[in-house]
């Protein structure tokens, strides 16, 4: 009998593969060698703007089609970009979709949100939750949607079930085309799905290291319990060594804005014209020029660093006057 790839069940929603481009002029700043640093350009997956969840939502979707669901439900805080790229994933797909989003609505909407209104899932507002609340509030939508008649698919905060990590086993078999000798990917942590199956398709936890944006409290259990769930769905065996979370970069806590953040999205811009975002990517570049300052990156250690996307929050209201401060106050 025929075994069929794990991998290969998707729906195509992203643009793949994306590019990895070096970043000479950051790593000549850093103190790395000429070849040593690059990027893997998630930003660049496409789907109602790109970042890293249409790789998850490539394989959410298609379980969701073959359940033969009508309605894709899920949730995240105000300014999240899975529900964006949600929303966007059913429209394309002739499906209905509801978000459930922590917090009031604002007045005005700004950042992701305006891209939510253009797109228009249904939109529930649950008031102040924590990460659980969220995800409870999302078991509440689809039972809704049940009482309604509807055939729901829940998928998590982040697309994070080990179904959605597939993709990211898919990124890593990705990335190890595109360069053989990677020692080290640096990504953004906040449900903690892209880590998982990026450590579940490099096969080693010391491979990845992720930067704790302050979203979920208990990365350090979900990390290496989903990249061992998800290498078994994916075929593969559990990844060896221990994962790596840098737990010190998220400042006050998830979205709000901190002082090497903001050296990283200056680094970015002006070295190499790449634009991070404040939530995400800026707070994982701050991790990854941590880590090359007190020695973990070494001079010649081969890194990726994997830009997740997350633009539109840098438009978000919130960060207007941040975004004018200077490192260094110049
Ligand atoms: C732009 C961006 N980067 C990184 C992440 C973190 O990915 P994950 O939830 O898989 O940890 C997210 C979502 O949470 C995101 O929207």
């Amino acid at each position: 009998m025929r075994t069929v790839d794990p991998l290969s069940r998707r729906v195509a929603l992203a643009h793949l593969p994306t590019p990895l481009e070096p970043m000479r002029r950051l790593a000549a700043h850093l103190g790395m060698a000429d070849d040593a640093l690059w990027v893997k350009r998630d930003d660049c997956t496409g789907l109602a703007a790109g970042g890293n969840k249409a790789r998850k939502l490539e394989y959410l979707c298609e379980e969701a089609t073959v359940h033969g669901a009508d309605t894709l439900v899920t949730g995240g805080g105000r300014q999240s970009n899975h529900v964006r790229m949600a929303a966007a994933a059913a429209n394309k797909l002739g499906l209905r979709c509801t978000i459930v989003l922590g917090g009031a609505e604002p007045s005005v909407p700004s950042g992701n949100l305006v891209l939510d209104e253009l797109l228009a899932p249904e939109m529930v507002w649950a008031g102040t939750l924590d990460y659980y609340g969220i995800e409870a509030a999302i078991d509440h939508a689809t039972r809704r949607l049940i009482d309604e008649g509807r055939r729901p698919y829940a998928m998590p905060i982040g697309g994070a079930s080990p179904v959605g990590a597939l993709g990211y086993v898919r990124a890593a078999q990705e990335l190890r085309e595109q360069h053989p000798d990677v020692d080290l990917v640096v990504t953004a942590d906040g449900s903690g799905g892209t880590h998982a199956g990026l450590a579940a398709g490099l096969g080693n936890h010391g491979r990845v290291l992720g930067v704790d944006v302050g979203a979920r409290p208990d990365l350090d259990v979900q990390v290496p319990e989903k990249a061992t769930e998800t290498a078994r769905l994916a075929g593969l065996a559990e990844p060896t060594g221990t994962a790596q979370i840098d737990h010190d970069r998220f400042g006050a806590g998830y979205g709000e804005p901190t002082d090497d953040a903001r050296e990283a999205l200056d680094l970015a811009a002006r070295l190499e014209g790449l634009i991070l975002d404040p939530v995400y990517s800026g707070k994982a570049m701050a991790g990854l020029i941590a880590a090359r300052r007190d020695g973990r990156i070494e001079r010649d250690t081969n890194v990726v660093f994997l830009h997740t996307g997350g633009l539109p929050a840098l438009f978000a209201s919130s960060f207007a006057e941040w975004i004018k401060t200077r490192p260094g106050g110049n």
